[in-house]
């Protein structure tokens, strides 16, 4: 079999995995590669990539490439809010556990959850609130608990050092000093972090402020502000996640979609605005949200914290860990319709009951927040670089892979610098990188240059990269610790797509 045949099959596979969208991978023309010469070879073995193995993993990822449409006949599942433990203080306990759910009738599957069988509850903190979590590993394997989004002290924020081996608990503390905004938590353990989430450790934060109080925005928990957990899975014969039998080191997919946990959900709401939280807790997918009727909604807020102002929308793309709040008007769209959010391909993933009660007026406010990026964050050097490349387990940053004995970089507390990250293709096009950093929110400055679009001007803790991209953000970290930085398919972060940076 030739070289060139099994280029072929790799930009097929490249095009398949990144979504087939236009903008997602730059397909290379037929002409380019026959007329490739030795040095693109070079660059080729150079990448190290092992072809057979990847032309195999991607031939069987094709199959289960697209999502089955939702059939709608399961009502959502709404996680429960964790309560505090009783006692002084905001003192809260999260054990991660294993456990059986029935996700398909009357078939037992083997989940691992936070204080429960399959994901994880809320943890509702305020802004200034002290919080104290007792974290405990019930498993039969190490873990960690991070809490993505969330600007704690490096000792507090679960990276891979601060594993935990079965039956070990940690306290942890620290003091919630940013805004409302919707964030989440997962393990992290060093190579088992894709694993673990997809066998069903997972649980979203939610912060409030008296901001988001007074803006009057849906607010009623699981009735119009409702939490939606979007995960991808294939289940084996017997109806289990059988990691190791699919896993797929370019980003494992399924074809069946869970939400928070829910197989085939349906949303019933009343006539009225819904605000849903949308969090891609997914390995490696990326969706793109529509309304099948057309229809527009406004996003509210971005991965920390509110937009200045709504951004209408008819569709939206999340890529793995990046979250956002977007307000739906039910009272305005023809419900005697099917209705459904649907993905960039049409299948359904939601789908919408819409009850004749008519709901409350809400409004949603055209001043949110006042986020702003000053001449002074434009115009400073840029003095980190980061340079994502490759795919399958040879992925790297800046050529290197992930050591946990290895800084890669200092940065002052409370000093904003600029980073710079650069979306390397190779020569088969390459493919989106979703970029995440730990322990802070940080501004968009540019992407290729330009402004970040509406609905990406506010605070993020994790970017879509496409290929040949360059992003530029500005980021401080408001407490010291050594933090994590790395591409959120898990399968590239547990095959060493990550570093580290040190906060002094
Ligand atoms: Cu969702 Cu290293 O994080
Ligand atoms: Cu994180
Ligand atoms: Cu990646």
């Amino acid at each position: 079999m030739g070289i060139k045949f099994k280029i072929t099959v790799l930009m097929i596979s490249i095009l398949v995995i990144s979504g087939c969208s236009s903008n997602s991978a730059q397909p290379v023309d037929e002409a380019d590669h026959s007329a490739m010469n030795k040095e693109d070879m070079e660059e080729m073995d150079h990448s190290a990539m092992n072809h057979d193995k990847m032309r195999n993993e991607h031939m069987s990822h094709d199959e289960v490439i697209s999502l089955n449409d939702s059939t709608g006949e399961n009502e959502l599942k709404i996680p429960p809010m964790l309560e505090r433990d009783k006692g002084e203080g905001v003192e809260y306990t999260v054990r991660a556990q294993k456990g059986k759910t029935e996700i398909f009738d009357g078939i037992e599957t083997n989940t691992s959850g936070y204080n429960g069988a399959f994901l994880g509850p809320v943890l509702r903190f305020s802004k200034g609130d002290t919080v104290k979590i007792r974290t405990i590993n019930e498993l039969d394997e190490e873990t960690t608990f991070h809490w993505h989004g969330l600007e704690v002290p490096g000792d507090a924020d679960g990276g891979p050092h601060d594993s935990l081996k079965p039956g070990e608990e940690k306290l942890i503390e620290f003091k919630v000093k940013q805004e409302a905004s919707t964030l989440w938590f997962h393990p992290h353990p060093k190579g088992k972090t894709a694993e673990q989430v997809y066998n069903g450790l997972a649980g979203l934060i939610y912060i409030d402020d008296d901001h988001s109080k007074s803006l009057g925005l849906p607010n009623e928990y699981g009735k119009n502000d409702i939490p939606l957990i979007f995960q991808d899975r294939t289940f084996d014969e017997k109806r289990q996640l059988n990691y190791s039998a699919i896993k797929n080191d370019d980003g494992t997919v399924g074809d069946t979609l869970l939400i928070n946990g829910t197989l085939n959900p349906k949303l019933t709401v009343k006539k009225e605005k819904v605000r849903l939280r949308l969090l891609n807790g997914s390995n490696a997918r990326n969706y793109t949200f529509k309304l099948n009727t057309g229809d527009s909604f406004v996003q509210v807020a971005t991965d920390g914290g509110f937009l200045n102002e709504p951004v209408t929308l008819k569709e939206m793309t999340l890529t793995p860990s990046e979250r956002a709040e977007i307000v739906v008007d039910f009272s305005k769209i023809d419900s005697e319709k099917d209705l459904a959010l649907i993905n960039e391909d049409g299948s359904s993933l939601l789908s919408f009951e819409v009850s004749d009660q008519s709901g409350e007026n809400s409004e949603v406010p055209g001043k949110m927040n006042d986020f702003s990026m000053t001449e002074e964050e434009r115009n400073l050097p840029v003095t980190k670089e980061v340079e994502l490349f490759g795919m399958m387990d040879q992925v790297t940053i800046n050529g290197k892979k992930f050591d946990p004995e290895r800084i890669d970089f200092t940065q002052e507390q409370g000093v904003t610098e600029v980073w710079e990250i650069y979306n390397k293709p190779d020569m088969m096009g390459g493919m989106i990188h979703p970029f995440h950093i730990h322990g802070a929110q940080f501004k968009i400055l540019s992407r290729n240059g330009e402004e970040p679009p509406e609905n990406e001007r506010g605070w993020k803790d994790s970017i879509s990269i496409q290929p040949d991209e360059t992003v530029k953000i500005a980021i401080q970290f408001k407490n010291k610790g050594v933090y994590m930085f790395h591409c959120h398919i898990l399968e590239h972060e547990d095959n060493g797509m990550m570093g580290q940076v040190k906060v002094e």
